[in-house]
């Protein structure tokens, strides 16, 4: 049986939510002649990679219900205590969000919900159910042939965790609507989850223990913010979804404050802990003394005007990621693991092959209409205006009405590496800031008493703790590769609002 129990079926509606703002100009286009000419398409995520996509012949069922599987496995892609289906969320009668969710293997009600969002922007959260955090894990068999087994070290050890394909256009996730309803902001893509979160507590209300964590990956480093924040206000305008309160966010290997953050390129590039030199020292010197301070005025142009089309932000996504990331790109090392030249399109193209299996495929309820593809590129293309824009300013509030936030990053990754995260938590403007820049940096103890890495905290009063964590051995996606690690990270966070 479901460990959801029984399900209401009246879905209440939601008053009627704001108009979406529409772009002004068709930029789309334009934009990508302009990156297919000078950028490396560079995604915060994953790299794009072009599969052959299965796209079965019929129209979408029409059945939006969740579904639950009676296996124990993942054969089919669902553990036992795995649920998954559609959300129509109500700012179009056409847009439907895809989740998948593992309840607590301990206790449901007991255990808090989680929220997990991927980056790209544009990849699916299956991946990270698939390959990271979830309760499963995807490898190839001796024939070569995708299958999953049970994980592990999932997430959904101690909380009800819910990975979301976000926004429309995401992984299994759709609009009806086509390229115009696609959303282009993290601003939007809080409208939306927030409407996701109240269609959760209506269909599933006794599916946690009435606390929220908001934890987002990469890209998601705009995500997390932008959604705890919208929540946060929701709650104090009493617009919140009843009977679940936000208790923390996190970011992991995130994109937050980027004016702070590309200053770390060049640095991690030439100067990593893992002792690579990934870039020349007259690249180095070249990208600090020349190209950095461009780009960190192009970004601070994007970031001084908030109009959504502010051409800016398009000018600072260009030239900073041709200008202090293309170098390391032409290392031929992994962008998310300077340890290795090796890419993870595999990895991708062996979980994009086992949910589009017609039998997995099924019961994950996943819409056959929809090409599910690992990482959406027009997704991406809507967002390259978004890119640079900072969220930080977001958190203090959070952390002055008692939310607890934590920043981590596997500690090998070149694209949103540790040291950038690390400057951006310290530069960071809350009553908490010299005792949090004072602090020692500590050790992230595992239960047999080794580091599995080390990071700083700190707490004013009543408020919520800020806290960042270097993880040792890590790459961007972090739980992949220390999935022990990280799951102890979730416990410890849930249990005590800090890691150290
Ligand atoms: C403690 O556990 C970690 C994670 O499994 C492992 O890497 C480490 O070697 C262990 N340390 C000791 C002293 O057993």
């Amino acid at each position: 049986m479901s460990t959801y129990g029984a399900i209401s079926t009246s879905v209440p509606n939601l008053s009627p939510p704001a108009p979406v703002p529409r772009r002004k100009r068709g930029l789309t286009g334009r934009i990508a002649i302009i990156l297919s000419s000078s950028v490396i398409l560079l995604s915060l995520g994953v790299l794009f990679y072009n599969f052959t996509t299965y796209t079965p012949p019929d129209r979408f069922n029409g059945n939006y219900n969740d579904v639950t599987v009676e296996s124990s496995s993942c054969a089919v892609g669902l553990p036992t205590n795995g649920i998954s289906g559609y959300f129509n969320i109500p700012n179009s009668l056409s847009r439907y969000f895809y989740y998948f969710a593992a309840s607590s293997t301990k206790s449901m009600k007991s255990a808090p919900l989680v929220l997990w969002m991927s980056g790209g922007p544009g990849c699916s959260s299956l991946l990270a159910a698939m390959m990271e955090n979830g309760p499963c894990k995807v490898s190839r068999d001796k024939e070569g042939k995708a299958r999953a087994e049970l994980a592990k070290f999932g997430w959904n050890n101690k909380a009800n965790v819910v990975w979301v394909d976000q926004p429309a256009g995401v992984g299994f996730s759709f609009t009806d609507e086509g390229d115009s309803d696609l959303m282009f902001s993290h601003d939007l893509v809080a409208d939306n989850m927030l409407a996701f979160l109240f269609r959760w507590q209506e269909r599933f209300p006794d599916s946690h223990n009435g606390e929220l964590y908001i934890f987002a990956e990469s890209f998601g480093g705009h995500y997390a913010p932008a959604v705890g924040r919208r929540y946060y206000d929701a709650e104090r305008e009493g617009r919140a979804p009843p009977g679940l309160k936000l208790k923390g966010i996190g970011v992991g290997n995130g994109l937050t404050n980027p004016e702070i953050q590309y200053k770390y390129a060049s640095e991690f590039a030439y100067k990593n802990t893992y002792g690579i030199e990934a870039i020349t020292k007259e690249q180095y010197d070249d990208m600090n003394n020349n190209l950095l301070p461009q780009c960190e005025e192009k970004i601070h142009a994007c970031n001084d005007n908030a109009d959504p089309d502010n051409e800016d932000c398009l000018d600072a996504f260009i030239f900073c990621n041709t200008a202090l990331d293309t170098p390391y790109v032409e290392s031929g090392r992994n962008i998310y693991d300077v340890r290795t030249f090796k890419d993870y399109k595999d990895d991708l193209a062996a979980v994009t092959e086992f949910v589009t299996e017609m039998e997995v495929r099924t019961a994950l309820d996943a819409a056959n209409s929809v090409t599910f593809e690992a990482c959406n590129k027009d997704v991406y293309m809507k967002f390259v205006f978004d890119w640079m824009r900072e969220y930080d300013q977001a958190i203090p509030a959070m952390l002055d009405g008692g939310i607890d936030i934590l920043i981590y990053a596997g500690d090998a990754d070149f694209i949103c590496n540790w040291m950038g995260n690390q400057a951006w938590v310290e530069a960071l403007d809350w009553k908490g800031k010299d005792m949090f820049n004072d602090a020692p940096t500590k050790p992230f103890v595992l239960p047999n008493g080794t580091a599995g890495g080390e990071g700083k905290t700190a707490k004013v009063g009543k408020g919520g703790r800020l806290s960042f964590l270097r993880i040792f051995g890590a790459g961007h996606l972090a739980p992949r590769d220390k999935p022990y690690e990280t799951q102890q990270m979730i416990n410890k966070f849930i249990a005590n609002g800090g890691v150290h």
